[in-house]
């Protein structure tokens, strides 16, 4: 979602900012703008409609000079794209101006407020309304901005990360944050401010994490100060990042997320790596074993997640329950969060977040923990709000995701998941130790077989010529498939705009069947499994009826090929990671489709990286 920076210190800032918004532009957004406090004092406030390039445009002839500054890219929430909706927002009086992520829930009964104080709104946004109030509580309490902000917190309801600058006091940036990450970056005698880390690790690899409710004084030249919302200081938890520029560039790909399909073969090496051990025919993640009384105790474990993390926790729920013999629930976080759930302390619950900060996961999370059930997270995001307000967990360890349709972090997630699912049976033995011997063998090979998947990749890119133009895709598979086929779906429909739908195969006959005629193409995951020959059944009711079929089938397979319009082969593997190998092909063909169609792949119309409201 959308992205704050904020720099302090020696350098021009403008150029740092810019840069900043760049490397943001992966989170999704509609607008940017920038403030900037000149040589002179002047609050300079920029800001355009459409990408970070345009407000580059827009500011060409402007002073851009200036040693501190803010800048934003907005993912609307109040008001449409446009120029006048675009932060920063100046304050009534413009002394102030402030950049805002989030949702002000309560807006509109401020906005009364302000109203009958006779103040002006240029914008829709419940941002302004904001930055009126604060300084509505400034001048009426006579108090300095920090205190100003510490109040506003108090009475504003929602979602917030924010940073403000202040005419009256050139060296000093105000930030806070509720429900909204907030990383400050520590330089030489600069400050550096953003969303997430990755506009500061060029910079700078100290970073401290703000923590919800916290406001950070970031005064030129002196060290932070951090106060909660009572006024008394916190004392900051310096952190070092671990992540590289490089992993934050395209590496020669066209993009991002082509770089990232191609990664998986390393990533997987690096999501197991000291985890899994051939030579001790072991598994061993230590976040599970650390708590291995709740996971032996566990009657019940419910997965919340959303979108592609969701699909993970489908798999997750055939892992555990194949292999540990534990009752799993799968919800939507969304959903999780507004029922009144069953939870008892026997309970364990597993959030899965790429990002580690989406909201709909993250009030799952809060409403788990009151109920006293134990949270496991299962993140990508190091230091993300998940990460922290869990129990315990298992970081993914797939390096940063930048395209918004998530490719590895999915198969990173499904591998954590694996992992917990071997190690937790082993501890309960409710696995048979050849199955354990040959899950860890094979959990092992994946990133060989994972390669020679990609090898398929000019095959995938031709096939996608012919289906560049379909306005409907039905995607099948069943089992341990059937999240591969939700999964490849939604692929297809984030990025190309084609509608897509995943359905378990047998399902089709239920209804969906309706649909199939020749302009139809139906993706069928047709990999060896228990239930192959079944599959096979679902495919040839889509012959009959037509249906334009791409099957996905093991190495070999030439009773599908014969049914099937065109075959794609993958490695064989066992069922239990039938979709580390599945997945791929369907990123692929969904890719090369959107690229076909001139889609912006790695930022695709109205999405958002990082869901930081509901
Ligand atoms: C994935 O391609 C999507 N962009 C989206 O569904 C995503 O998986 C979802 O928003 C959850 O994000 P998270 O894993 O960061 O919580
Ligand atoms: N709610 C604010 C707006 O619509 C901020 C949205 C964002 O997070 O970008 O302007």
């Amino acid at each position: 979602m959308c992205g704050i920076v904020g720099y302090i210190g020696t350098q021009e800032a403008y150029p740092i900012l810019i840069k900043g918004l760049k490397r943001l532009e992966y989170r999704g957004y509609d607008s940017a703008g920038v403030a900037l406090l000149n040589h002179s004092n002047e609050l300079n406030v920029y800001k355009a409609k459409g990408k970070v390039a345009d407000l580059e445009y827009s500011v060409a002839s402007k002073d851009t000079s200036g040693t501190i500054g803010i800048a934003h890219t907005r993912w609307a929430t109040h008001g449409e794209p446009n120029d006048a909706n675009a932060h920063p927002h100046y304050s009534q009086s413009s002394n102030l101006a402030l950049i805002h992520n989030g949702i002000i829930e309560n807006y509109m009964v401020i906005k009364q407020e302000l109203l009958r104080n006779e103040y002006e709104f240029k914008s829709s946004t419940d941002t302004e309304v904001l930055v009126h109030f604060i300084e509505y509580i400034k001048e009426t309490n006579n108090v300095d901005l920090c205190r100003a902000v510490q109040i506003a917190m108090g009475e504003v309801v929602g979602a917030y990360a924010i940073a403000i600058l202040d005419k009256n006091n050139p060296d000093q940036i105000i930030a806070a944050r509720k429900s909204s990450p907030l990383v400050i970056g520590i330089g030489e005698d600069e400050f550096f401010l953003a969303s997430d880390a990755t506009p500061i690790i060029e910079y700078t690899d100290k970073v401290i994490y703000i923590k919800d409710e916290e406001i950070a004084v970031i005064n030129r030249g002196c060290p932070i100060k951090i106060l909660n919302m009572t006024d008394i200081e916190q004392t900051p938890e310096i952190k070092t990042l671990e992540m590289n520029l490089s992993q934050l560039e395209k590496g020669g790909y066209p993009h991002f997320m082509i770089k990232e399909i191609n990664e998986q073969p390393q990533t997987i090496v690096d999501c197991i790596r000291g985890r899994v051990s051939v030579e001790a025919m072991d598994v061993i993640l230590s976040g599970v074993l650390d708590h291995k009384d709740k996971f032996l105790n566990a009657k019940r474990i419910i997965i919340v997640a959303c979108g592609t993390s969701w699909h993970a926790a489908l798999i997750g729920e055939h892992l555990i329950e194949d292999l540990c013999r534990i009752p799993v629930e799968v919800e939507y976080a969304s959903e999780f969060r507004y029922r009144n759930p069953v939870l008892n302390k026997e309970d364990i619950v597993i959030a899965i977040s790429q990002s580690g900060e989406t909201a709909d996961t993250l009030a799952a999370v809060e409403l788990a923990k009151a109920s006293g059930a134990f949270i496991y997270g299962i993140c990508n995001v190091v230091g993300s709000s998940i990460a922290r307000a869990t129990d315990a967990g298992s970081y993914i360890h797939v390096g940063p995701e930048i395209g918004v349709a998530s490719t590895k972090a999915f198969t990173g997630q499904v591998t954590v998941l694996s992992m917990l699912a071997l190690t937790i049976a082993k501890e309960r033995k409710t696995i048979e130790k050849e199955l354990y011997v040959s899950l860890i063998n094979e959990l092992a090979a994946i990133p060989e077989k994972m390669k020679k998947v990609l090898e398929k990749n000019e095959i995938i890119k031709d096939l996608s010529k012919i289906f560049t133009y379909a306005h409907n895709f039905i995607y099948l598979g069943r089992g341990y498939n059937y999240p591969a086929a939700l999964e490849g779906a939604l692929k297809l429909k984030e990025i190309s705009y084609i509608h897509a739908e995943g359905y378990p195969a047998a399902e089709m006959k239920h209804g969906p069947i309706a649909l199939i005629d020749t302009e139809m193409p139906v993706v069928a995951i047709a990999t060896t499994d228990r239930i192959y020959e079944k599959t096979i059944s679902n495919i040839q009711e889509i012959k009959a009826r037509k249906g334009r079929v791409i099957a996905l089938v093991t190495e070999g397979d030439d009773v599908v090929c014969n049914i099937a319009d065109y075959c794609i082969e993958v490695p064989k593997t066992l069922e239990y990671f039938a979709p580390l190998i599945s997945a791929i092909p369907l990123q692929l063909l969904a890719y090369y489709i959107a690229v076909n169609k001139g889609c912006n792949v790695d930022q695709p119309r109205n999405l958002a990286k990082s869901v930081t409201v509901e």
